[in-house]
């Protein structure tokens, strides 16, 4: 378009303008550059870097040994303890409580509904992680289990798992539970079937030993193959996410296989393993046979089962380390009746 006719210049206006033609552009992308650079250096002095890590040592100084996390995240605390604070104590009603803390508002009404079943059920599986698993449900201070650390006010709790193999239906063996990202198997290529050998059968994890190959078979013979290796690692990136932590959290990375150099946590971890296991099998699996085919597994059938998220939820300590017991004394101990209505 022609400028010139839309606003009339004067006429000399336009002849100097020809012989003196300027370069806009640069001095324009300095300016920008420059003003958005000051503009920044002041908003990071106004309100501190965002991206500001603070590290957990969990190993001796200089190895770096750590889990780093991102100031702003530590910042927010869990959703599920402001949730539990707006519950209350309701006056120390245990029967109230549990309804609130599963989200069921006639629980323990109705002696013929599957739930009062399983709810009973699940009172005994309470007392028993608060006595008998206190290692790990008290390891650093008084923190404790109640109904509201798995189910947050839902009659199913989140973070469940179902089997879900074989994930590949036209293969066989090995080939039939790995090599499709799934949720089991941490969307990665690893074996979906983890959690179901080591937090339900009690098979060994294991992924080497420091025997030499002529001493025997990897796989046969006692010896870890491949295929455990594979599925020891699906466990264990299970472990660091439902903790929100890295493996060195547990281990020292520079020997995975030496009990001998792991961190205290590693400790509490195993307990945490054997604990999953027993409350699996002695309770989680026979309540589920009072479930209504809608609550199975969509692939198996089986009944919904935990594992370390159902607690943890993504943290290091299950609600942040809130201590959720308090005087709910009902059921700190297997030796504690509770009258039901
Ligand atoms: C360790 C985690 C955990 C704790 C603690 C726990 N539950 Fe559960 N609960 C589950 C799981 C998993 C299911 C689903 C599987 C099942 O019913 O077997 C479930 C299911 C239930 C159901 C059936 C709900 C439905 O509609 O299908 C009831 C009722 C129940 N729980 C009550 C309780 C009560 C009451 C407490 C506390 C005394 C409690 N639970 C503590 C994990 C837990
Ligand atoms: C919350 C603690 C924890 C975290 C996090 C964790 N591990 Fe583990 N890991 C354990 C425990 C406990 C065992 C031992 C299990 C057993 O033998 O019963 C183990 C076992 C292992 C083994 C088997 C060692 C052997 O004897 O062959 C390897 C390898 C391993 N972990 C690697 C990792 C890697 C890689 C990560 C990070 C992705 C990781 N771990 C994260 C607790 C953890
Ligand atoms: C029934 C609920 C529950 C389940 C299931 C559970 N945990 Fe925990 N775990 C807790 C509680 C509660 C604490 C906090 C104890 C404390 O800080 O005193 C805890 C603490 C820990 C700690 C110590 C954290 C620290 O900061 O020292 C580790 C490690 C851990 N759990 C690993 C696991 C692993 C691995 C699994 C699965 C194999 C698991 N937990 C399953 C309830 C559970």
């Amino acid at each position: 378009m022609d400028f010139e006719k839309l606003i009339k210049f004067p006429e000399w206006f336009g002849e100097w303008n020809k012989k003196n033609p300027t370069d806009i552009y640069g001095p324009v992308i300095v300016m920008g550059a420059l003003g958005t650079a000051v503009i920044a250096v002041i908003a990071l002095f106004a309100f501190g870097q965002p991206f500001a890590t603070d590290s957990l040592q969990t190993g001796p100084r200089g190895i770096g040994m750590s889990v780093t996390e991102f100031k702003s995240d530590l910042a927010k605390p869990d959703p599920g303890i402001a949730a539990l604070e707006e519950i209350g104590d309701l006056d120390g009603d245990l029967i109230k409580a549990m309804q609130a803390w599963t989200g069921i508002p006639d629980l323990f009404e109705n002696v013929d509904s599957y739930q009062y079943g399983v709810g009973a059920m699940m009172i005994a599986m309470t007392q028993n992680i608060n006595e008998n698993w206190a290692g790990h449900v008290y390891a650093n201070g008084e923190v404790g289990v109640t109904c509201y650390t798995c189910h947050r006010g839902q009659p199913v709790p989140s973070e469940i798992w179902f089997s879900i193999v074989p994930v590949n239906e036209r293969m066989d063996g090995w080939a039939a539970i790995q090599n499709r990202a799934t949720s089991l198997s941490q969307s990665t290529s690893l074996p979906s079937d983890a959690l179901e050998s080591y937090l339900l059968d009690d098979q060994t994890i294991g992924v080497h030993d420091l025997e030499s190959r002529v001493a025997g078979i990897p796989g046969q013979d006692d010896y870890p193959g491949i295929q455990h290796a594979e599925r020891t690692y699906s466990l264990m990136n299970y472990f660091a996410n439902s903790l929100g932590v890295n493996c060195v959290f547990c281990h020292n990375s520079r020997a995975f296989y030496d009990a001998g150099q792991v961190t205290p946590q590693w400790a509490t971890a195993s307990l945490g393993i054997l604990m999953v296991q027993e409350l699996n099998n002695d309770y989680i699996v026979p309540a589920g046979a009072l479930l209504p085919e809608e609550r199975l597994g969509p692939r198996n059938g089986d009944e919904p089962k935990v594992a370390c998220k159902t607690c943890h939820k993504g943290y290091q300590q299950p609600l942040q380390g809130t201590n959720v017991i308090g005087d709910w004394t009902q059921l700190q101990s297997t030796d504690e009746v509770v009258e039901l209505p």
